[in-house]
């Protein structure tokens, strides 16, 4: 259809005489009407006595809103500065009121205009619709190959009493997985006075407490710059060197970090400060096995009873833990069967108490390699390869957290 403004009746009919099943206007008023009721509406032929400021004003709301839409403009006379305006608001073509044929062209080629500009509106919208389409297909994929990545398992030793020998099972534990050909982080989580960089003899440059300085946006990157390598295999995310640091790694951060670790080695290993405090719940909450730790005397074994009703009551699956019982030679008139009967655990390895063991530690080294020989390096690296030989015939890892009701913490 073509829409016509003319209040002159006389123009008018000599217009609509050529324009067969258009439609006539008086006022700019009555033509927007029109226009906004007829998205199809294909060419506006603006009559000779219309203002030509208000003609222009047409033209140039139609060029941003309507592109599709050809305004045509009739004058007694087309002289050069008619032209020019007409052409630099938008108008599509300026022709004379009596040229009747070129009237009626106009009209055409206004039409074949808006039909071009409505295919290729088409196809750009078919183009779009086809990207997005690609982009969700890629979107799945990038989160199926995420998915698929291969997780490493997460251990983390704990025990509610101090002292009892975690860090020495975390980091003898990660050496001898690192020995195995295994690629490890061992993260000291105990902020308040982790020694796991002293153990190892390591002067760690950065610290877990710069995990704040990535303002939540931590990833292997960044990771990677936080890390004190051990050897080719073992990395280090070391506790603070300093106490009075004012940067503290949130829980939050700390999450973040072991989800990302996961993805770059095979094996976390969290040693962790002794409280069931936000750092160890975010931890336990990322765990696969729980590698508890107490010594043969009456202190450790109420730490250990606290320990695992505190784990029962938050509901962290028991064959998802390990005991270490440390110190298991001490003559303190309590047996090994005594406290395993009393703590309901049965343990999964023994150690004695050992001048080797505080040697390796005031040499800073691993126990296992200073001492590969000693029971509890044997001890230890068994222990350690049992979690390889269970993850080599169990395809799918059993995660602590999958699927497990939380108690609210308060
Ligand atoms: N079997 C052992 N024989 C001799 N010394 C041991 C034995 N186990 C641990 N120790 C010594 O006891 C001390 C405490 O051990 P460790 O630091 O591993 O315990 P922890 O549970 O990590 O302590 P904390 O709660 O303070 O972090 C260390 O000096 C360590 O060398
Ligand atoms: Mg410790």
């Amino acid at each position: 259809m073509t829409a016509i403004l003319e209040p002159d009746v006389g123009h008018l009919a000599i217009v609509q005489t050529m324009l067969h099943g258009s439609v006539a206007f008086k006022s700019f008023e009555d033509l927007n009407a029109h226009i906004a009721a007829s998205p199809h509406e294909f060419a506006v032929v603006i009559g000779p006595t219309v203002d030509v400021d208000a003609a222009t004003a047409f033209a140039k709301w139609a060029r941003i809103s309507r592109p599709d839409l050809g305004v045509i403009l009739l004058r007694r006379t087309v002289d050069h500065d008619v032209l020019t305006t007409a052409l630099r608001s938008g108008m599509r073509e300026v022709v004379e009121a009596n040229d009747l044929a070129g009237i009626t062209t106009a009209v055409h080629r206004a039409r074949s205009v808006a039909s071009e500009i409505a295919k290729t509106i088409e196809v750009e919208a078919q183009a779009a619709a086809s990207s997005a389409m690609a982009q969700a297909k890629a979107d799945v994929a990038a989160a199926q190959a995420a998915a698929d990545m291969p997780q490493g398992k997460v251990l983390t030793v704990f025990s509610t009493k101090g002292g009892v020998g975690k860090s020495l099972i975390a980091t003898n534990t990660a050496v001898a997985l690192s020995d195995a050909g295994h690629n490890v982080c061992l993260i000291d989580l105990d902020v308040n006075s982790g020694d796991v960089a002293i153990m190892l003899q390591l002067t760690p440059a950065r610290t877990i407490n710069d995990l704040v300085a990535f303002n939540g946006m931590i990833d292997e990157v960044a990771l990677e710059s936080i890390l004190t390598r051990h050897s080719k295999r073992l990395a280090i995310v070391a506790a603070p060197v300093r106490l009075d640091s004012p940067d503290h790694a949130t829980a939050v951060d700390i999450g973040t970090m072991i989800d990302t670790l996961k993805g770059m080695f095979d094996y976390v290993v969290v040693d962790t400060s002794g409280v069931f405090d936000d750092n160890a719940l975010t931890a336990l909450d990322r765990t696969d096995t729980i590698v508890l730790v107490a010594t043969l005397d009456i202190p450790a074994l109420k730490g250990l009873k606290l320990a695992t009703g505190t784990l029962d009551l938050l509901n962290f699956p028991r064959d998802t833990w390990k005991f270490v019982l440390n110190r298991a030679d001490g003559k303190v008139g309590l047996t090994t069967d005594e406290f395993e009967s009393t703590v309901g655990l049965k343990a999964d390895i023994s150690l004695v108490s050992s001048r080797e063991v505080l040697s390796a530690v005031n040499r800073g080294e691993a126990l296992v390699r200073a001492y590969p020989s000693h029971p509890n390096s044997k001890a230890i690296v068994a222990f350690a390869h049992s979690f390889t030989n269970v993850d080599a015939t169990q395809s799918e890892g059993h995660k602590v957290s999958g699927g497990r009701l939380r108690l609210r913490r308060g």
